[in-house]
């Protein structure tokens, strides 16, 4: 069960039905779109980038940056791709807006398309979410049929249409160019970089991908201006961010807070700590992918910047708390055996190393490993980094190396 947390930003707090158009429209919706479109695209593209808005799929990337990154020049076609796969093992936070909140979405891209100059836009939805997926699609109809999408949107001449896209349930696919290569119907493979998307993306054209919850501040942030964007979270994180809580802790769900908010405070004020009264043992801060923390290390702002200093990342920020019950090895044994089981298998240092990681996890978990296994599986995550087509590989060996590293004398224990 997911509790929804009242939203500080992204949506007008604890309204209900929201996904209907009239409530939405009652709570101020579309008022940013209708101010948008009477601007000239270029400050629009200016205020997003005042707003240091980075991108909320994993990487951080600044959002004005990459609209930026578009060729000069309006060419015919360019598109508008949102990342709503949510693939991330312990994340959950896209689905709330989508699923509560649909028509925040759709204004957002509304406006990232018109500033991106893009005549269609995708929502990229994971195959599992098939009911928020009707969700969507019923809000676009609400929205065309009232004139904010589709052809002619308020007589302005601009016409924006959004297409729901329903992937097939890949991790992979996730990746932006795998993604890419998904809508064009082609197997969900990462495409190597350079050219990037917004030089050479859909079917060839430039586009921009962003992640739901980046899209979502686009409406905020035209509306209000960036510094009222800028007034939540601290430089080099601005904004909040919704924050994924699960595993171990007594009221797990989705909770919306400026970036710099304190993990602890986090788990043990708004997940209410753990669960049954046992002793926090780790936590994985931003989706799988993101490296361990150690329970002495969760005295740490939810940012950027700090996670990255503390040699973990933010990522998606969904938030994986385990007690001390739970055995590190077993955690990485299941770590390498979904990140195998997802490797599309293109490029070499991916699909062998992680096969090979599952391969010495699972012998070190059958109690037949030796020492020299440790030291391969530490010695694999080096060699992969930076080595692999796409950061799926790279994710998969920081996070189990960590595991590994930091949690040394459990592994060994399998051996002795
Ligand atoms: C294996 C893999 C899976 C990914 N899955 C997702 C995902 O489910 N959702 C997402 O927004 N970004 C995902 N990303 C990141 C995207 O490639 C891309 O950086 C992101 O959509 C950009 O959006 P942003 O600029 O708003 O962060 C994934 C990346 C990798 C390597």
């Amino acid at each position: 069960m997911v509790a929804i947390a009242e939203r500080i930003l992204l949506t007008k707090s604890n309204v209900r039905e929201l996904h209907s158009i009239s409530v939405y429209l009652e709570h101020g919706g579309y008022q940013a779109l209708k101010k948008a479109l009477s601007m000239p695209p270029a400050d629009i593209i200016s205020m997003v980038e005042q707003s240091e808005l980075r991108g909320r799929g994993g990487a951080g990337f600044p959002a004005g940056r990459k609209w930026r990154f578009l060729p000069a020049g309006r060419q015919l076609k360019r598109y508008l791709i949102c990342n709503a796969d949510e693939g991330e093992p312990g994340t959950f936070k896209d689905r709330q807006i989508m699923e509560f909140d649909p028509h925040l979405l759709i204004e957002g891209m509304t406006i990232a398309g018109y500033a991106t100059g893009s005549c269609q836009g995708f929502i990229y939805i994971r195959g599992e979410y098939d009911w928020i997926a009707k969700v969507l699609v019923r809000a676009i109809k609400e929205a065309e049929d009232i004139g904010f999408s589709g052809n002619n949107i308020l007589d302005t001449g601009f016409s924006f249409c959004v297409d729901v896209f329903r992937g097939a349930g890949s991790y992979i696919c996730g990746e932006e160019t795998a993604l890419i290569e998904s809508i064009e119907g082609k197997a969900g493979r990462p495409r190597l970089k350079p050219p990037f998307p917004a030089s050479c993306g859909l079917y060839g054209e430039p586009t921009v991908i962003h992640n739901v919850s980046t899209l979502a501040f686009v409406p905020f942030i035209i509306e209000r201006g960036p510094e009222a964007f800028k007034s939540f979270g601290k430089p080099g994180s601005y904004g909040t961010k919704m924050f994924g809580l699960c595993g171990h802790v007594n009221k797990p769900g989705v909770y919306e807070h400026p970036l710099g908010v304190s993990l602890k405070k986090l788990i043990y004020e708004d997940a209410g700590g753990i669960k049954g009264g046992k002793r926090l043992k780790a936590v994985i801060p931003g989706g799988l992918s993101a490296p361990v923390l150690k329970a002495n290390e969760i005295d740490i702002s939810m940012d950027f910047d700090s996670l990255t200093a503390a040699g973990s990342l933010l990522g998606t920020g969904g938030i994986i708390v385990l007690d001390e019950g739970v055995s590190i090895p077993f955690v990485a044994q299941k770590t390498a055996k979904f990140f195998a089981h997802e490797s599309c298998g293109k490029c070499t240092p991916c699909r062998e190393g992680t096969n090979v990681i599952r391969f010495l996890m699972d012998r070190l978990m059958q109690g037949k490993g030796s020492l020299n296994d440790i030291e391969q599986v530490l010695r694999l995550c080096r060699y992969m980094k930076g080595a692999t087509l796409c950061a799926l590989g790279e994710a998969a060996a920081l996070a189990i190396g960590t595991m590994v590293r930091k949690f040394r004398d459990e592994f060994e224990e399998l051996v002795k």
